[in-house]
């Protein structure tokens, strides 16, 4: 039997998959080849990589650990294709490369390339990937992410690409970090199995949601709330990926009633670029929703609070300092688990593992 490898199968066929059939198209023998989708991690693959962003992390605190690291991919370069506004995945993704010594290029408006000439976007971005080994990919466009990637593996030089964030549906890279947040934060409190978390704000619109609803799937018994106004729901999509994988759920609207019941809260902004018509969502009362410095009485006590940042007002800046406020560190273990999926990408991983025995032992 031909093997699921993008090169064996046509456009038309690929598009027509549903998500789980897509993932194994993307992934070599377990390991991704391009990231697209939250569906193609399962729970060893997820443990695995927030233990080598932790190793990653540890040999980068001394000189000699960032000589090691800096020098596995000194020889490669990686393409930043950022058309959607962003900074600070751009910035994390820019770092978790210079970690292991890639050399960086980036597209940062389309404007200014050839698509101005009438060149399609898919051949400027086959044109970039001619220079580059890795692309890492943010774009507002639907399924051009998916496109893109079936291509290039019908080419003569396949290049992987990782999704940054693409229009309204995945952030893969972005739900990794979560759950590698959740990981450190329940590491003495067993872990995310049986854990209560609720996702609160534009629940509609949100691709973090969307990536890391689909993740904790992976894990046991994680009961899942989603809270917001009834216009900005979780959408059918996300409940039907829960009903098949057996996952306990809750829609709920009464933001206070749920603090107090959780273990994680992940905040979110209203998604308004996304607005059919101007000022669309600002009709919508989000206040309910905002999580105040009042709330922090009622949070337990070994609860974490998570946002991915941008916030607006939905988190009050007093709850900043309160010492279950993570989503500070959870920037920074963005930088960390980048660095270790782009490793595993480019098969480091057992190398890194090797160093860290030898000498963080
Ligand atoms: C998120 C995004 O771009 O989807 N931010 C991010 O990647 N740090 C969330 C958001 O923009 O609200």
């Amino acid at each position: 039997m031909d093997k699921k490898r993008l090169f064996n199968i046509s456009w038309e066929d690929f598009s027509e998959l549903n998500l789980p059939e897509k993932a194994q198209y993307l992934n070599h023998n377990r390991r991704p080849f391009h990231v697209l989708m939250a569906q193609q991690f399962d729970r060893e693959m997820l443990d695995e990589m927030g233990s080598l962003a932790t190793r990653i992390r540890r040999i980068a605190k001394s000189k000699a650990g960032m000589g090691f690291l800096g020098s596995l991919l000194n020889h490669k370069r990686a393409m930043l294709y950022f058309t959607q506004p962003s900074s600070r995945t751009f910035l994390s993704f820019y770092a978790a490369c210079q970690i292991l010594g890639l050399t960086t290029g980036e597209v940062r408006d389309a404007s200014t390339s050839s698509e101005m000439k009438g060149e399609s976007r898919e051949d400027s971005v086959r044109t970039f990937s001619s220079y580059f080994d890795l692309l890492i990919m943010r774009t507002q466009i639907e399924g051009f992410v998916e496109r893109m990637s079936w291509l290039l593996t019908n080419t003569e030089r396949p290049v992987p690409i990782v999704n940054a964030g693409s229009a309204r549906d995945q952030h893969p890279t972005q739900a990794l970090l979560d759950v590698y947040t959740l990981q450190r934060s329940f590491e003495r409190t067993g872990g995310i199995d049986g854990k209560r978390i609720a996702f609160v704000g534009d629940l509609a619109r949100g691709r973090t949601v969307r990536s890391l609803a689909y993740l904790l799937t992976n894990y046991g018994n994680v009961k899942q709330y989603f809270v917001a106004p009834h216009q900005l729901q979780v959408t059918q999509d996300i409940l039907d990926q829960l009903d098949s994988a057996g996952v306990e759920y809750e829609i709920a609207s009464d933001f206070e009633s749920i603090i107090p019941e959780v273990d994680a809260i992940y905040m979110t902004r209203i998604q308004d670029e996304w607005d059919k018509t101007p000022g669309e969502s600002r009709a919508i009362d989000v206040s309910d929703f905002y999580f105040t410095a009042d709330h922090l009485k009622l949070l337990r006590h070994s609860a974490v609070i998570m946002h991915p940042l941008p916030r607006r007002e939905e988190i009050a800046v007093e709850v900043d300092s309160d010492p279950r406020a993570v989503y500070w560190r959870q920037v920074r273990n963005g930088m960390w688990i980048r660095a270790a999926l782009i490793a595993t990408l480019f098969r480091l991983d057992d190398e890194i593992r090797k160093y860290y025995e030898l000498n963080m032992r």
